[in-house]
């Protein structure tokens, strides 16, 4: 949260900067013809006061109705071509502010995907959400309202007070004395709008973790009964936000009728003191109207640009986040020189492997032990024991603290990552399906698998028959994290993924225990058909997965306590022994 509140910082860092304008590279093009478009606008613009004046002091004056045709004529020339230059700079700078999000966009995402697991421990994932939308948004702004126009503001600024000067210097000063003013003011909304503007950054931020929790966990709250209590939590929550807006709100009924007195304080300044001018001749009409016209549209780059200070300032906050985020290395990378590109056998090696995901609080401790090329060992132990932080180490979900890890004896470290991954198929007790079809939820897009590929391993794990009974089969679409199917069946389409796969090896990890017993004998054959001829660890509840299996692994306290297979641990009347008696007896079928 701390991180989130920090929505301003400096206003301007040229690092930053010299990085942010690195996105516009490929779309310089784009960016130089926009600000080609900018300049020549507001030259066009710059110049209709002038014209003004020319219509009153040469043509008007003098009856000349010719030349105020002519000059009619070019005064609706520019305002054709500033419509215009206006048009093409618009679409110009946001067609590139839309391009640069989407490349910044892809480019968080793919730095997410390299990410280890770690990473997403430390990292909420709204936090992380956060960065690809809202922190993509702020510079967006950047880009289009930011950026560039910063240079359409500067030279309507330089080129008016150009003409002020050469028009008629002393009534130019004149002007010049109310920039002050305008100045102050300026400054102090720009204080208090920074003020409230964080307060609105902060307010949106609680606001969104808080729904992100109450919508993620709406059943529990609905379980527990405590609707009225996050009810009357998100009430709070919710008036800050109303507060601190209605706050930014108020400065800015505040200021812009501010800025339409010091405007309107100057044109009196000018009636007054030019229209002096006028009456002794020291001035022509038309160049008072002129200087109207001009001290109208001096003002308005002014306020511009104090706007576009809270913009820059949200941009380099939003960027550094941003930075920072595309700045943390992934730890767990591929070796450069992969000594393994592939599993052949599928032996497993742990050699005194310890294993802590906090410092200081150790999870495994010197674990040691063997599996064989197409061997099957079950793993059992209490909830905690360490049994899952094995399997993530086994696919470099984490690197082992101390020891060592092989496969195929060598180190993972030095297999291809993709490759190692690849051929560990892992099977968890909550599936994880995406949104999409039956069909590309066994095939998770791997174009070697073919259609008939997944079907065939949907009917050796007997997940076909239900499938089939699906509206539309296996192109059935699943909603959100597979939302239409009952657990079991979910498991059993995961172990159709995972037959597809053909892995190596294979872990299941309590892949079995939502399965009910009624399919528990499909189950045991999808199983043997599964973990035939591959190398298999089995995390298990069910003692018949347990019971089958060539050794039996026992950890207690992320260490390996005992080994042998279900007799002989029965026998020695150790850890497992007491397990059996707690945990399988009553699932036994003799029991
Ligand atoms: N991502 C994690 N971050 C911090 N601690 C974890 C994480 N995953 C598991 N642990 C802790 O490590 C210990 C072992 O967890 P785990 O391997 O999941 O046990 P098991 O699968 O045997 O139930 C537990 O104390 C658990 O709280
Ligand atoms: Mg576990």
């Amino acid at each position: 949260m701390t991180q989130e509140e920090q929505v301003l910082g400096k206003a301007y860092d040229a690092k930053l900067m010299r990085r942010l304008l690195g996105y516009i590279g490929p779309y310089r093009r784009s960016a130089l013809a926009a600000v080609v478009c900018l300049i020549l606008g507001s030259g066009f613009s710059i110049v209709q006061p002038y014209l003004t004046k020319m219509a009153i002091d040469r043509s008007i004056q003098s009856g000349d109705v010719r030349s105020l045709t002519g000059i009619a004529a070019l005064y609706a020339a520019t305002i054709v071509l500033v419509f215009a230059l206006s048009f093409a700079q618009t679409l110009l700078i946001n067609l590139m502010g839309q391009k640069i999000m989407r490349d910044l966009r892809m480019e968080i995402f793919r730095h997410l995907q390299k990410l280890e697991s770690a990473f997403f421990d430390r990292n909420p994932v709204g936090r992380l959400m956060t960065r690809v939308t809202t922190d993509v948004d702020a510079l967006n702004e950047l880009f289009t309202s930011g950026v560039l126009s910063v240079f359409d503001d500067i030279f309507t600024l330089a080129g008016i007070l150009v003409f002020l000067f050469v028009l008629h210097y002393k009534l130019a000063l004149g002007i010049l004395c109310i920039l002050p003013l305008l100045l102050a003011v300026t400054l102090l909304f720009k204080i208090k709008v920074r003020d409230s503007y964080r307060r609105v950054r902060t307010a949106i931020a609680r606001i969104n973790t808080f729904l992100q929790e109450n919508i993620t966990g709406a059943a529990v709250v609905q379980v527990f009964g405590r609707e009225e209590k996050q009810y009357r939590r998100f009430t709070a929550v919710n008036r800050d936000h109303l507060d601190a807006n209605l706050q930014s709100i108020f400065y800015y009924a505040l200021f812009l009728p501010l800025l339409e007195v010091v405007g309107a304080l100057a044109v009196a300044l000018i009636v007054w003191y030019g229209g002096h001018q006028v009456l002794s001749g020291a001035l022509t009409l038309g160049t008072l109207v002129a200087f109207i016209q001009y001290s109208d549209r001096f003002f308005r780059p002014i306020s511009d640009l104090s706007e576009k200070y809270t913009i820059l300032q949200a941009a380099m906050a939003s960027s550094e986040r941003i930075f920072r985020l595309l700045d943390t290395p992934p730890a767990i990378v591929s070796p450069a020189r992969p000594a393994a590109r592939a599993v052949t056998r599928g032996k497993i090696e742990f050699r005194d492997v310890g294993f802590a995901y906090h410092p200081g609080e150790p999870v495994l401790r010197g674990v040691s032990f063997v599996v064989e090329p197409g061997e099957q060992v079950a793993v059992v132990g209490a909830t905690g024991a360490g049994k899952s932080t094995l399997v993530s180490l086994l696919n470099r979900s984490y690197d082992v603290g101390e020891g060592t890890l092989l496969v195929d004896d060598v180190d993972v470290r030095d297999h291809d990552l993709a490759a190692l991954r690849r051929s560990i198929g892992i099977v968890l007790q909550d599936v994880f399906l995406f949104s999409g079809s039956v069909m590309e939820n066994i095939r998770l897009g791997n174009r070697s698998i073919t259609g008939r590929d997944a079907v065939r391993a949907a009917r050796a794990v007997h997940a076909d028959p239900f499938i089939r009974r699906l509206d539309e089969g296996y192109d059935s679409r699943l909603g959100e994290r597979g939302a239409s199917l009952s657990v079991g069946q979910k498991q059993l389409l995961s172990f159709a993924r995972a037959l597809a796969y053909d892995p190596r090896i294979l872990v299941l990890d309590e892949a079995t225990s939502s399965i009910d017993t009624g399919t528990e004998l499909l189950i045991r054959d999808a199983l043997r058909t599964l973990m035939a001829g591959r190398t298999s660890i089995v995390i298990a509840h069910r003692l018949s997965t347990v019971q089958s299996a060539d050794r039996i692994l026992v950890l207690h306290h992320g260490r390996l306590c005992e080994t042998g297979t279900h007799q002989e641990l029965l026998q020695r009347r150790g850890i497992y022994w007491k397990l059996y008696q707690l945990q399988y007896r009553d699932q036994s079928p003799g029991a």
